[in-house]
């Protein structure tokens, strides 16, 4: 690395902002005007908010952040100006283990991957470690799957390791259809060579000589950036005889990233559940054992097996998004209370309003209200309070929010995205849409809340896979804590928030 640089978020986020055009004008005027300075591409910070961001080293100062920047205020920052009210800080209560790299090194450099402690996770397991002990590193370090379910990792892989089986595969879900949800992307495109070589791991550890990316098509520079660092694998020879990779592309279906739909979807066949068992570690792609792992999940195996599992500190991303000052990808320690990630990294509520809640785990989480703030975020703590980490979507509501509206958005959002193999979800979706659609229009009677709850139960328990099996649960948690305002718009036509009746 040049001792003078410009790093700039590169990533869907800092593109959409007009990056791309900072960057071009920045490497057009470090060459105009012959300056010693490396004009650099990287993936996000996870400031999204701040966007077009670039961060600046000349000479021994520290390296600086500015937020907001276009290609004029870039290169005045390079001719010297000083934009105090640009410069920004990383927060510090965020720890960085899956996003390590992401805002650091350039996605489509393998170079900057290897100087970065790249492959070194690999070449540690398979001469150190072995397969036994590089599983036991995983189990030490408590890592659970951050696909959605928590599932621990090491048991999925010791339970697939443990099938006799000549062919095995490794897939990497990436398929990410939460609405508000992006952490999955964002890793994808700022820092691909971590996951492949997450994938690597885990296939050494399984057995597997094959792995397969499933990421959905509307990632396009995600898919491109995997594709650059897959090929730069192959020439390096780092992937090829022993164990191989390749991209599959879903098409935008929520119900793709179920894990037996999304076998069925690479197969080749309509992407439809299976019941389980037989889980796809004993009997997955083409019938052959098969682990699949979150994108988030495999992040952290490279740096478990690098450090060690004993003092690995669990985080988790968030996609950090709604009525929030600085939205964007935050990544903490599990344990971090709500509030601190609201208020302290977050900056609060703009615009003078209060808090009324925060929804997390998307379609298949829960609505917890603001009394609840001092929860810490983990597994557990959220499950008690009716909702779920989910994949790590997470949407800050206020006063103006309507817990009945935001139902109903997820509600509809699930019988969209239902595939309707099996009623309790097909017909139990729709049922529960029109009846929230009665509330949110002053329609609605008495007896539409227990029938409501009753249909939720049995959703719950007679669905197939876990689409229809948690739909029900941002409508259940917004009754548990806001059964008063539904009853307010049944029975004096009003909502709160001023969000219901002129829908
Ligand atoms: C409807 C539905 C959608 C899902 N979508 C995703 C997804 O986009 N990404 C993901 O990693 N897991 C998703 N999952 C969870 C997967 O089925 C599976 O549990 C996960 O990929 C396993 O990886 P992990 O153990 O590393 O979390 C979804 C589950 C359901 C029921
Ligand atoms: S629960 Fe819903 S998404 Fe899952 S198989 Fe049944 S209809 Fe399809």
């Amino acid at each position: 690395m040049a001792k003078n640089y410009v790093k700039i978020g590169m990533s869907s986020c800092g593109i959409a902002a007009g990056a791309d055009e900072v960057y071009q004008a920045l490497l057009d005027f470090a060459k105009e005007k012959n300056l010693d300075i490396e004009i650099k591409k990287v993936g996000c910070l996870g400031m999204c908010w701040a966007e077009p961001l670039i961060e600046v080293k000349i000479g021994d100062e520290k390296p600086v952040i500015y937020r907001n920047v276009n290609k004029d205020i870039a290169i005045k920052i390079l001719e010297n100006e000083v934009f105090p009210e640009l410069k920004i800080k990383e927060n510090p209560k965020q720890k960085k283990i899956v996003l390590r790299n992401c805002g650091k090194i350039d996605p489509e450099s393998i170079e900057d991957y290897l100087e970065n402690q790249g492959y070194q996770a690999i070449k540690k397991a398979i001469s150190e470690l072995g397969k036994e002990k590089t599983i036991e590193e995983i189990k030490k370090s408590g890592l659970r799957g951050r696909g959605g379910a928590g599932f621990p990792t090491w048991l999925k892989w010791t339970n697939c390791r443990k099938v006799n089986a000549e062919q095995k595969y490794i897939i990497c879900n990436g398929d990410e259809g939460d609405p508000g949800a992006y952490m999955d992307r964002s890793i994808l495109e700022g820092d691909p060579h971590s996951v492949i070589e997450g994938m690597m791991i885990a296939g050494y550890a399984i057995g597997a000589s094959k792995g397969y990316f499933y990421i959905r098509a509307e990632y396009p520079l995600a898919v491109e950036r995997v594709q650059k660092a897959i090929d730069q694998c192959h020439d390096r020879g780092l992937l090829g005889d022993d164990f191989d990779l390749e991209i599959r592309l879903g098409a935008g279906a929520f119900v793709c990233g179920e894990e037996t739909a999304l076998i069925a979807s690479i197969e080749g066949k309509r992407g439809y559940p299976r019941p389980r068992p037989p889980y796809p570690a004993i009997k997955g792609l083409w019938g052959n054992p098969t682990v699949i792992n979150n994108v988030e999940t495999l992040a952290n195996v490279p740096y478990i097996i690098l450090n060690g599992g004993e003092d690995f500190e669990n985080t988790k991303v968030f996609a950090l998004t709604g009525k929030i000052k600085y939205s964007g990808l935050v990544e903490v320690p599990i344990g971090t209370t709500l509030k601190e990630i609201i208020e302290d990294i977050g900056g609060g509520i703009p615009n003078n309003k209060q808090i009324k809640a925060v929804q997390t785990g998307g379609p298949s989480g829960g609505i917890i209200p603001k009394e609840y703030l001092a929860h810490p975020v983990s597994y557990e703590s959220l499950e008690e309070l009716g909702s779920i980490m989910g994949s790590g979507g997470m949407i800050v509501m206020d006063e103006d929010d309507c817990p009945v509206d935001v139902a109903k958005f997820f509600t509809k959002f699930c019988v969209e995205e239902s595939c309707g193999k099996c009623s309790p979800c097909r017909i139990g979706t729709s049922q529960l849409h029109r009846i929230l659609k009665k509330i949110s229009k002053g329609k609605a009677r008495d007896k539409d809340l227990p029938q409501l709850k009753r249909l939720c139960f049995a959703m719950q328990q007679a669905s197939l896979c876990g689409l229809g099996q948690t739909a029900p649960n941002p409508v259940l948690s917004s009754l548990r804590y806001f059964e008063d305002e539904y009853k307010e718009h049944i029975k004096e036509g009003k909502c709160r928030a001023g969000k219901c009746f002129n829908k």
